[in-house]
């Protein structure tokens, strides 16, 4: 990794819905291939979060876990640049979780949005459930437990993310003081060389009169590069350039993923609930099945009916996939019906086709051997375990956990 983000954490998950399609390739997943260069990124299945509404049915899981992870290697998400790992598999999540919900007002978790929203939505399900109602606390203990900077997710997913900063901030407000707090972080600061000094000066100044965030990531970034100092001692400077006391969790902020504008094979949102979706491993003759039956703008019954590409769902793939002398093609062709339906689709199939053949090669390699899949969640798991080991120690000091 050599870019200037370099330093920062990125964290998301997904939870396992067994196989993907074009929706969460366009929505998500080319999203975290261009970050994985970016940051330091760990992505995981959410394999817990899945049980806090599948849990009478917790067969499914094993399998949707694996068929997620080949879609994820199989469309470019490197091992070697980010980690990936199960979160089953890295019970301090759990832990974290408990601790954090001591702390938690009953108030913040019925007020999330997606509380109410998924109850009502998943009315064949019973969700009055404890682990339901704390679901969003597990995310949040999930990102907090890799003190990740950014949180790439949806908009639907933005209300946890702001939880996870008023946990963070009760976190360090309560346990984050200790009585000597500015004295020590004044040690810390000399601990620095003179130019980090004045630099760090300067910083706190800028981020705590005006506020200016640039300068906060600047010197989160100063900090960090402090090869000399311990951990507490980063961690009181982390505080005092906040000015709040020492800072134990990291308010993540979230990566607003570019509205999903994948249009499934009606032109509603792609999903699986609609049943219009074109899967990553979509056998290629089905997708060109699929698309050539697509509905296109009712008022071409016959071939020589002219059209209007925005009435028409082909038209919004095009509008993933076309270049602009395709585009340009399709709308004088619609309009003075010169173009039938089926010829108007053809550079979609085309483009669609292209596009996930290298997938399925890739995916093709991974299903004939499970064992590599299995590699790649173990070395990610371990690595997502280390740095959720320390925050732990951290956090069970702060709370007073640390006699054991
Ligand atoms: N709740 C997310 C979803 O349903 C998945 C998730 C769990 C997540 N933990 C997370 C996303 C932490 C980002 C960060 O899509
Ligand atoms: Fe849709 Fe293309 Fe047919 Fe027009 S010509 S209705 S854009 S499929």
């Amino acid at each position: 990794m050599s870019s200037a983000h370099s330093q920062q954490r990125v964290l998301s998950g997904m939870r396992p819905t067994g196989r993907l399609h074009l929706g969460h390739l366009h929505g998500v997943l080319k999203n975290w291939i261009v970050l994985q260069h970016q940051y330091e990124c760990f992505f995981f299945v959410a394999d817990w979060h899945a049980l806090t509404t599948h849990y009478s049915d917790p067969r499914i899981l094993q399998e949707s876990v694996f068929e997620m992870v080949i879609d994820w290697l199989a469309v470019g998400v490197d091992p070697n640049a980010s980690s990936l790992f199960l979160q089953s598999r890295v019970p301090e999540h759990a832990e974290l979780h408990l601790l954090l919900s001591m702390i938690t007002p009953l108030g913040w978790l019925e007020r999330v949005p997606s509380y109410k929203d998924q109850q009502e939505k998943l009315r064949d399900k019973d969700l009055e459930t404890y682990g339901f109602l704390g679901y969003p606390l597990l995310q949040s203990a999930d990102i907090l437990i890799y003190k990740a900077a950014h949180v790439p997710v949806g908009a639907d997913q933005v209300a946890h993310v702001e939880l996870t900063r008023e946990v963070a901030r009760r976190f360090n407000h309560m346990y984050g003081r200790e009585p000597d707090f500015a004295e020590r972080a004044e040690q810390a600061v000399r601990k620095m060389g003179k130019s980090a000094v004045r630099e760090f000066a300067v910083l706190r100044t800028a981020y705590q009169q005006d506020g200016s965030q640039d300068a906060l990531e600047s010197g989160r970034a100063l900090v960090n590069a402090q090869q000399n100092l311990s951990g507490s001692d980063k961690e009181r400077l982390l505080g005092h350039l906040e000015g709040s006391g020492k800072m134990i969790l990291v308010e993540p902020q979230a990566l607003l993923t570019p509205a999903a504008k994948m249009p499934g094979l009606d032109g509603q949102k792609m999903s699986k609930s609609y049943n219009n979706t074109i899967a990553l491993r979509e056998p290629l003759d089905q997708v060109q099945k699929k698309i050539s039956t697509m509905p296109t703008d009712p008022a071409r019954m016959r071939r020589t009916d002219p059209g209007d590409p925005s009435k028409c769902p082909v038209w919004q793939l095009h509008e993933v996939y076309s270049d602009l002398t395709t585009r340009n093609w399709v709308q004088a062709g619609c309009r003075s019906a010169g173009i039938g339906c089926l010829e108007c689709k053809r550079p979609v199939i085309d483009a669609v086709i292209a596009e996930l053949q290298p997938i399925q090669v890739r995916a093709a390699e991974y299903e004939k051997n499970p064992d590599a899949v299995r590699a790649v969640l173990a070395a990610g798991s371990e690595r997502a375990r280390e740095t959720a080991v320390r925050t732990m120690d951290d956090v069970r000091q702060a709370m007073g956990l640390n006699y054991r």
